[in-house]
């Protein structure tokens, strides 16, 4: 699973008024580039309402897409579902809680919607294991900040990439690459190791690996005794 997005210096990925464009055209050909490769990509239902994401590939085959969606908020003219519907199938992720007509309208309009969990938010590890059976291997996840909380936090991310872009944009309300609680101690983080950093466009990608528990028990020193 790899985590992806484009950052202002100051870890924002929307601005106070919802304005994401943090890549220049060459960063998004690398997210072109990057969809094409893998066997879906994933977004909370918070991104679809603000951007209308189409989350397909310029460049190569497009994947298919997943929104993560306890209420089946999505609507169906969003164009995750509407655009090259008849190529790309779309899963709505959604809770028992979800309304059945809201629904119905999703399925009516080309969306696989399938129920993970009953009630809160969207079961993640389900889906997962859903997303597994039917045959994805590998998952792009593209935002936004909650929904990078929760896949962080679940230990269900292998890598991050991260485009940060050479503006500043401020603003508490503004949405971070990561949102959700958060840790109280440093010591309880996600750890990452770095493993590149490349200047693509205006921006500079950093490539991360996440590191479990296990990386670290090999890599600590033997003791003496
Ligand atoms: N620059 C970038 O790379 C980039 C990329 C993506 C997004 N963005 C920006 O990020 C902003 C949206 O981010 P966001 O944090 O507000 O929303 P988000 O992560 O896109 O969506 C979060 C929503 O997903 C639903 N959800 C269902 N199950 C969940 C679970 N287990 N964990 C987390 N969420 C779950 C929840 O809504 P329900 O309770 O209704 O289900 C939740 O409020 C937009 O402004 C967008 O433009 C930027």
């Amino acid at each position: 699973m790899i985590l992806n997005a484009a950052m202002s210096l100051d870890g924002k990925i929307a601005t106070v008024s919802g304005d994401s464009e943090f890549s220049d055209e060459e960063d998004w050909m690398r997210v072109h580039r990057l969809r094409s490769e893998v066997d879906a990509i994933m977004v909370g239902v918070n991104t679809v309402l603000a951007d209308d994401p189409k989350l397909t590939s310029k460049v190569g085959r497009s994947p298919m897409r997943v929104v993560v969606d306890s209420m089946a908020r999505t609507p169906p003219t969003a164009r995750v579902i509407t655009f090259m519907r008849r190529e790309v199938p779309t899963i709505i992720a959604v809770t028992g809680k979800a309304p059945a007509e809201r629904i119905e309208d999703l399925r009516k309009a080309g969306a696989n919607v399938m129920v993970c969990g009953e009630k809160g938010k969207v079961d993640l590890e389900a889906l997962m294991e859903k997303l597994f059976e039917m045959g994805v291997r590998t998952l792009l996840l593209e935002g936004g900040g909650n929904l990078n909380w929760s896949m962080l936090e679940r230990g269900l991310v292998d890598e991050v990439r991260v485009a940060i872009a050479p503006v500043i944009v401020g603003g508490s309300k503004a949405i971070t690459l990561v949102e959700g609680e958060g840790f109280s101690k440093v010591s309880q983080a996600v750890k990452v190791e770095f493993l590149g950093v490349e200047k693509v466009g205006s921006c500079l990608l950093i490539i991360c690996k996440v590191k479990r528990e296990a990386d670290d028990r090999r890599n600590e020193t033997p003791s003496e005794t």
